[in-house]
């Protein structure tokens, strides 16, 4: 039997690579995409794409407009992608976050249960677990410790989403993925923002001593992960979603660079992030054991063929970089 998944924040990084996938990939779903079309939107993403699609403009925020397109469609499946997502915004207006990441989430909470939506998916992150030091990794288990304001609003959201299963016994599911990179990401996250930078021969801003840790996904790996808890996960329950690529920003940068032949000289280090979270790791055994979840891509291949994406897709990226974002750029890094 067909499906219709709502997907909000379809025209992001993460949601359009979902969409795309799952259009690409399945004749029995149908796709509403739900996004209010921020600065990080980019309706180009999904370029094509028509057949069994289609786009309302709602902020996840506003109740009334969300309302209206439950009662016009019959939902199955909803899958929450949209939010305010980098957490550098987040130092400089935390409101914005409250109000989409939380208010928007208990909105589609509220509405999905109302109109007995047969799962809700939220997409969450490793952030809202906190900074880890030394050694270990995040498993499920681990406390929510978020030390931004966006993971902050991220895990409100997420304790927001498991009232609902404990409270209404709604049929809710949660993933939590670490660091995403791949085509069509906005160019202020640290990977598409060194490939850029490099190829234009600016200078990469390196925060604090630059060997902050992250655990590197390819964003193809995630949509395959997030598909597997959709079919498989079981209510109440978490999943955590990792790269298996534990890497220093200093290597990252080094490596994109050597890739594109451009000097290490371009690596400028900068005042550190406020509040910057040393290390993420994530222990993924659980989606490993229940639904044989590993990632596909080495972090290198990964590397590669973003990097070639972002040279063969000039016009992508030379649009973005010549409305808004010089402002945003100008406010993050000049003076630091
Ligand atoms: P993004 O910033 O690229 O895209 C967010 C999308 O949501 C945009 O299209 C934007 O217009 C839309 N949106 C924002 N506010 C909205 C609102 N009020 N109403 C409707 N639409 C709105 O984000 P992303 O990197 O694709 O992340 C998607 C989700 O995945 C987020 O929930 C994020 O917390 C989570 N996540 C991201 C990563 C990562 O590394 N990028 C890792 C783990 C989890
Ligand atoms: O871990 C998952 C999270 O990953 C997601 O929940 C967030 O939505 C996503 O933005 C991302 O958060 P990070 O803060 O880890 O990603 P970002 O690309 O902003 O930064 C990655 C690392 O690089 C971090 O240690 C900060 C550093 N950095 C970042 C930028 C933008 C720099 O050194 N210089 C930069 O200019």
């Amino acid at each position: 039997m067909k499906k219709t998944y709502l997907v909000t924040g379809g025209f992001g990084f993460i949601g359009a690579n979902f969409i795309r996938y799952i259009l690409d990939n399945r004749k029995d779903v149908d796709i509403i995409n739900i996004d209010s079309i921020t600065y990080a939107a980019n309706p180009e993403n999904l370029a094509g794409y028509t057949k069994n699609y289609r786009f309302y403009k709602a902020d996840i925020a506003d109740k009334q407009a969300l309302s209206k397109i439950f009662n016009e469609n019959k939902i199955d499946f909803v899958i929450n992608f949209a939010a305010e997502s980098h957490v550098d915004r987040s130092i400089l207006e935390p409101s914005i976050f409250t109000r989409t990441n939380v208010e928007g989430t208990l909105n589609l909470l509220e509405l999905s249960m109302k109109h007995k939506v047969e799962k809700f998916l939220q997409i969450s992150t490793d952030e809202v677990y906190g900074s880890l030091g030394g050694a270990g990794k995040f498993t499920e288990e681990t406390p929510l410790s978020p030390r931004s304001p966006y993971s902050a609003s991220k895990a409100a959201a997420d304790m927001l989403v498991m009232s609902f299963f404990h409270t209404y016994n709604m049929p809710v599911l949660i993933t939590r993925c670490s660091n995403n990179y791949g085509p069509y990401q906005f160019p202020e996250k640290l990977i598409p923002l060194t490939i850029i930078n490099a190829l234009n021969d600016k200078e990469i801003p390196l925060y604090g001593d630059g060997k902050n840790v992250r655990d590197w996904i390819h964003v193809l790996d995630h949509v395959k992960g997030i598909c597997l808890v959709l079919e498989k996960g079981d209510f109440g329950e978490v999943y955590n979603i990792g790269g298996n690529a534990e890497t220093k920003n200093i290597d990252i940068i080094i490596y994109i660079l050597d890739k594109l032949n451009k000097p290490h000289s371009l690596i400028k280090y900068v005042k550190d992030r406020l509040g910057h979270d040393r290390r993420y790791a994530m222990d993924f055994s659980k989606i490993n054991k229940n639904m044989g979840f590993l990632p596909e891509y080495f972090l290198e291949k990964g590397l590669d063929d973003t990097i070639d994406w972002y040279v063969n897709n000039e016009n992508w990226w030379r649009k973005i970089l010549s409305g808004d974002y010089k402002e945003y750029y100008k406010k993050m890094y000049e003076n630091r």
